[in-house]
């Protein structure tokens, strides 16, 4: 399958990634993951992001399409992926299109991770993370076992720089104005399945299930 999943911060796409990557074999693909990485590393492709993520901008276009565009040609992802947070702009959906002819196949569906701004502040000032397997907890919904410590790794868990109320605004404003036109755009070719991303994790986990085995 290769799947694209849309949806404001904090909306649930990294949350819900790893369990439809598992049951389907699939490549997770996440822009903001890997520019995160790219960032801590300070690659020449992380000290020209840096400034737009800090500020919740998004990064040029042509970076994140070439980040996607050697990712997807990967034989590991030649199954399938999941693309989290790509594509952001109708300009990227553009050229993922252009891509994806190129090998000879489609996207399946796009999930709409569908949810009201005014939830989306608790979700995101309440995010810790663990950096290097990109495990994501919250301090009242997904809580670690010992606070501030991965589950697993028992590495200590990190907040993201633009994890503030301020910078949330200027992501959702992102978000609404760059981003949604995307959806509009996969609609009018029919691949688009609205998901309740405001219920449990459980319950959006049931409806992606649903919807990806019809
Ligand atoms: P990116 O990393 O993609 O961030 P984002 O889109 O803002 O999305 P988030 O990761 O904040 O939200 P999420 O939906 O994954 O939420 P999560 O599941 O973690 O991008 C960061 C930056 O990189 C951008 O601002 C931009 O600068 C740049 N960038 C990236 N891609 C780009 C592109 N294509 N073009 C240009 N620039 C790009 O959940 C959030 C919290 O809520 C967690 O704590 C979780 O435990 C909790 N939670 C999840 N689901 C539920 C639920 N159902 N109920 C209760 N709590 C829940
Ligand atoms: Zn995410």
């Amino acid at each position: 399958k290769r799947l694209i999943l849309i949806g404001p911060p904090g909306s649930g796409k990294g949350t819900q990634s790893p369990l439809i990557k598992d049951e389907y074999c699939l490549c997770h693909l996440a822009t903001g993951d890997m520019l995160r990485a790219a960032v801590a590393a300070k690659t020449p492709l992380g000290i020209k992001a840096k400034e737009a993520m800090e500020k919740g901008e998004l990064v040029s276009d042509d970076l994140v399409v070439g980040i996607i565009d050697e990712a997807i040609k990967k034989t590991s992802c030649q199954k399938g992926f999941i693309l989290d947070g790509f594509p952001r702009t109708v300009a990227q959906a553009q050229k993922l299109d252009e891509m994806l002819q190129k090998q000879g196949v489609k996207i399946d569906k796009v999930l709409n991770f569908a949810i009201d701004d005014a939830i989306l502040e608790e979700r995101i000032t309440g995010r810790w993370i663990h950096p290097s397997s990109g495990r994501t907890y919250h301090t009242k919904y997904a809580p670690p076992k010992v606070p501030g410590i991965d589950d697993v790794s028992g590495e200590p868990l990190i907040q993201r720089k633009d994890d503030t109320a301020a910078v949330l605004r200027s992501r959702l404003e992102a978000f609404h104005r760059q981003t949604e036109p995307v959806i509009d755009y996969y609609s009018k070719k029919g691949s688009v399945a609205n998901l309740h991303a405001e219920k449990t994790p459980e319950e959006v986990t049931a409806e992606v299930q649903k919807v990806l085995s019809s």
